[in-house]
């Protein structure tokens, strides 16, 4: 058994690892859109938004049989470290996961991290894992997919309706891509309404989003071949920025999207903008990005404005994760 870390240049290792995902994703989550070669690469190359997690596999009689990753921020939460372990179907209950977990815990710990969180999806080996590594459970999510053929009639009549009644001191902007220097400065207040959203149990201090990381997240996305489409909310009286709401479509599987943040900062909440910034987003998904069948969204299970809103546009859950932290310095 040997543990090695798998880097970008390892093209046969990043098809093991793909390979990998697609048997564990049969089994724990087959509505899942498969990891490729691209996508694993361009993940390892950018991550999120500039910061890339490093990738470990486990090799057991010459077979990759684990792999696992440790992810973390250079922008906030020093101490904070995510560690995930994927173990084959075929060769669980062997201590494998046990084994890439103690190495990933270590090189976390190296890296100056003492606080670790891990997720996995709902099942009897999630919460048995998490319990026997010492982890307690803090926050649950639920993955949930809209298909665009299928959203409830009236869906739009509502957004039409919210938008004169109740938004109509703003305006809203659709855009692609990076946003325009004028509004880099002031979307980094937006970003950082993203604090507000539930996160339950989970320790960790509140993100932090200077220009660059959102210049770093626009060019990561874009290096992973995901196209970003947006719509803005403005308060017309003040030019405030009061909203936003971003899906990115995958340039190497366009058919299918991934919703990433939507926030509405405090002082302009109550006027309908998530309903609405959702739902102009849509419409303009339908126009820029015709091909696009389904998007899916994550929230924590107890975010109710949002799921609310995610209800009445016709998103079906597909799955639920749980969360677990240990309970080291940062996490007790
Ligand atoms: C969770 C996972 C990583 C465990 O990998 P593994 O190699 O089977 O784990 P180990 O053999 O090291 O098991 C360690 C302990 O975890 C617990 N555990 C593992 N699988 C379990 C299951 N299906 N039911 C209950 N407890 C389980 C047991 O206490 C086990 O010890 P035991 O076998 O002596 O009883 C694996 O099932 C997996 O890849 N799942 C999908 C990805 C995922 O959910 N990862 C996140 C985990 S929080």
């Amino acid at each position: 058994m040997d543990i090695t870390r798998v880097t970008v240049d390892d093209r046969a290792a990043v098809e093991e690892v793909v390979h990998l995902g697609e048997a564990v994703d049969k089994v724990d989550s087959p509505w899942g859109h498969p990891e490729t070669v691209a996508s694993v690469t361009g993940w390892l190359v950018h991550g999120w938004d500039g910061d890339p997690p490093e990738l470990f596999a486990l090799r057991s009689g010459g077979r990759l049989v684990a792999a696992g990753e440790v992810g973390y921020s250079s922008y906030d939460n020093p101490d904070l470290a995510w560690l995930s372990v994927r173990v084959h179907p075929d060769h669980r209950r062997q201590g494998h996961g046990t084994r890439l977990f103690a190495a990933l815990s270590d090189r976390a710990a190296e890296l100056g991290r003492t606080s670790f969180g891990m997720g996995g999806w709902e099942s009897a080996a999630t919460r048995g894992f998490a319990e026997r590594v010492g982890y307690r459970f803090v926050l649950s999510e639920i993955n949930r997919r809209l298909d665009v053929d299928d959203v409830p009639d009236g869906f739009a009549d509502l957004v039409a309706r919210s938008r004169r009644e109740e938004a109509g001191a703003y305006e809203f902007l659709t855009m692609t891509g990076p946003v325009p220097d004028e509004l880099a400065e002031p979307m980094t207040v937006l970003w950082a309404a993203i604090n507000d959203a539930p996160l339950d149990d989970l320790q960790m201090e509140p993100e932090v989003f200077p220009i660059e990381r959102i210049r770093a997240y626009e060019h990561s996305q874009a290096g992973r071949g995901r196209r970003l489409h947006r719509v803005v909310a403005r308060h017309r009286e003040t030019g405030e920025l009061a909203g936003h709401t971003i899906v990115a479509v995958e340039a190497e599987r366009p058919h299918f999207g991934d919703q990433h943040d939507t926030s509405v900062v405090r002082a302009h909440r109550g006027h309908r903008l998530g309903i609405v910034l959702k739902g102009l987003l849509l419409e303009y998904l339908r126009e820029v990005e015709p091909q696009v069948r389904s998007y899916d969204t994550w929230n924590a299970e107890s975010n109710s404005y949002m799921i609310a809103v995610n209800d009445a546009m016709g998103f079906r859950v597909m799955g639920r994760a749980l969360n677990f932290q240990n309970r080291g310095p940062g996490g007790s």
